[in-house]
Order: C-alpha cells, then sequence, then structure tokens
C-alpha cells in the first residue's frame, strides 16, 4: 500500500520502503539515444552525489540505460549506498546498437534471471529495492512466466519488490494474481496520457504509480499547455518544470515523480517543487488540458 505522509512529501513503497516523493530519473546520464557512457563521467559522478545529498532517496534506472553504463555510474558515484537511499532498476529490454529503433524486449526466463543477478553485481548490491519488468511486449515467453520468474527470485531475497513497466492493464492485473506488485511506471505527463488507465489502476490497487517523463512537454497541444503552466508558474513565482511536478504530486497520492536531469540546480529546483502548493482550480485547469485515456490500455 503506498501510504503518503500529512505534509504529501514522502510515499511508502511495498509497506515498508518510504522514499521522498520526488525521486531521480538517472537515463539521461548516458550518451546520445540513451547509448553508451555518459560524456562528462565527472560531471555525472557530481550530479548523482548532489542528488543524494540535496535529499532525493529514490532513483530509478534500468540494465538498458547505456546498457549497463547508468547503473556502472550510479555504483560509482554513490556505493556504499546511504541506508535510505532505494534504487528500482528495470530488465527485459536490450539494444542492438546505437540507433534507439534497436530497443526491443525479451522475456527469455533466463535472460531475465540473468538480468537481475547482473543488475546486482553492477549495483553492488545483495537485493534490489524495487525491480521492474521494463516491458509487457516480449513474445518469446508468455507474461505469467515472466512475472513468474521476477516472483522466484523475489521469493529467494534478490528482489525486495516488483514493478511493471509499460504494461497493459490486464497484465497489471494478471501479474497481481501470481505475486504482489508494488509499482506500476508509465509515461504520464501534461501532454501525454497514455499512463491514466495505469493510474487508475494503481489507485484501484493501492500501489505506486512512477510517471515516466514527468515534466516532458508534449504532445499535439503543447502551445496551450506551455501557455496555461507559464501563467500559473509565473503567479506562484515557480518554474514551469516545477509547476509540473507539484501537479503530478496533487494529480494522485500515489504518484512518485522520476524527473531526469543532467543540471545539478535543476535538482534542487525540481526538490523545491515538493513545497509549491497549487489550488484545485489550477490542478483541474492542467489536468484537463490533455484528455486522460481510461479506455486506453497500453
Ligand atoms: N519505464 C520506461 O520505459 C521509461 C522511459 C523513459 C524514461 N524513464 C525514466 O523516467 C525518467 C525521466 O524521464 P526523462 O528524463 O525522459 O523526462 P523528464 O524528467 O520529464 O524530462 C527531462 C528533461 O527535462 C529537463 N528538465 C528537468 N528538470 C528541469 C528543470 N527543473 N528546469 C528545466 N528543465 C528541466 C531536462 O533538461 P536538463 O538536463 O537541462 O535539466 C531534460 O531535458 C528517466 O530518467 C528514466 O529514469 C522510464
Amino acid at each position: 500500500m503506498p501510504t503518503t505522509s500529512l505534509d504529501a512529501a514522502t510515499i511508502t513503497i511495498g509497506g515498508d520502503l518510504t522514499v521522498r516523493r520526488i525521486g531521480f530519473g538517472a537515463m539521461q546520464l548516458t550518451g546520445d539515444q540513451v547509448w553508451g557512457e555518459y560524456p562528462d563521467h565527472d560531471g555525472g559522478i557530481a550530479l548523482l552525489r548532489h542528488v543524494v545529498d540535496s535529499g532525493v532517496t529514490f532513483i530509478d534506472t534500468a540494465d538498458v540505460y547505456g546498457p549497463h553504463s547508468n547503473e556502472q555510474l550510479i555504483r560509482e558515484a554513490l556505493h556504499p549506498y546511504p541506508a535510505d537511499l532505494v534504487i528500482a532498476t528495470k530488465g527485459g529490454f536490450v539494444r542492438g546498437g546505437h540507433d534507439y529503433s534497436t530497443l526491443g524486449a525479451v522475456g527469455n526466463p533466463n535472460y531475465l534471471r540473468q538480468s537481475v543477478h547482473m543488475s546486482l553485481r553492477r549495483l553492488g548490491l545483495e537485493r534490489i529495492d524495487l525491480y521492474y519488468l521494463h516491458s509487457g511486449t516480449a513474445t518469446d515467453a508468455p507474461f505469467d512466466e515472466q512475472v513468474g520468474v521476477l516472483a522466484e527470485l523475489k521469493s529467494q531475497g534478490l528482489i525486495r519488490h516488483i514493478g511493471l513497466s509499460n504494461v497493459t492493464v490486464e497484465q497489471f492485473e494478471a501479474a497481481r494474481e501470481i505475486v504482489e506488485i508494488s509499482a506500476l511506471t508509465a509515461n504520464y505527463n501534461l501532454g501525454t496520457r497514455v499512463g491514466s488507465a495505469h493510474l487508475a489502476a494503481a489507485e484501484r490497487a493501492g500501489v505506486v504509480f512512477s510517471p515516466w517523463g514527468p515534466t516532458r512537454f508534449n504532445g499535439p497541444n503543447v502551445e496551450n499547455i506551455r501557455k496555461a503552466v507559464d501563467g500559473i508558474a509565473r503567479r506562484h513565482g515557480a518554474t514551469p518544470h516545477q509547476v509540473a511536478l507539484t501537479w503530478h504530486l496533487h494529480r494522485s497520492p500515489n504518484t512518485l515523480p522520476i524527473p531526469g536531469t543532467r543540471t545539478i540546480s535543476h535538482v534542487d529546483a525540481n526538490n523545491a517543487a515538493s513545497r509549491l502548493v497549487l489550488s484545485a482550480d489550477e490542478v483541474r485547469q492542467l489536468t484537463d488540458l490533455t484528455p486522460e485515456r481510461l479506455e486506453a490500455n497500453t
């Protein structure tokens, strides 16, 4: 059950992992097209250390970011980890080269087992606090079998909590019949509501919903979004990215956004968004900028 504290600054994953509600998405600390090493290695190390020093306690990564180099950078910057730091990683995607279109999903049970073992090694952990199946689209093994592998690894103590990324709501419900699912992540922001049904499902199930790409300003209505966000930001003496993040926090008590940035001052700005308070009217205005896609399922 995600429990949100009264000041809404923290959220609890799987009943026992309490983290600050504004996390950090590490994906951008890779090369072009999320391929290869982050070119500014020392800057990446400094940024990750600043993320933790600034009070962030939840970092989102994946074995496919790089691949591998993102997890390795996190370990180099932060190991041994602070006791309250939760690192969420993911497995089930592979890359065939620099071109992002080579991204593909793999569900082979031994591949997934290997992925968990390799993430443990790269991150220098004995147990991964939150491990996401990165995608529900692999066709080389039944979805139930893939979830079963994660359940098995959880029972072996290698995974603490299981999450699902980019699955359908039906897959989420099917997975919950197999093992406890503690988090869902999907693309959801002011201009993109791919994750509307997932957010609703997470609320029904009482699990954490982590919107990815939380501060991207895109979609067909981007000009109106910019205008509305700029107006609200001016009123509060805030930045548009802060307004976007605060909207997520108000949107649902289940929400744990994971903004990504390569800029140290933006880490601080994003954290400060948890202190911003929008009116109910402003939240509604932002929500209504893009239709929710409750009927959609991907
Ligand atoms: N599960 C999945 O399939 C999936 C897919 C995509 C992403 N993710 C996760 O979601 C995380 C976030 O996604 P994302 O990085 O693509 O999108 P994002 O966090 O919504 O946006 C990143 C962009 O916003 C800018 N930005 C961030 N904070 C800012 C601020 N305070 N002021 C001005 N600009 C700011 C960044 O530029 P600067 O660097 O200049 O700040 C960057 O260009 C990723 O890191 C990854 O961990 C998961």
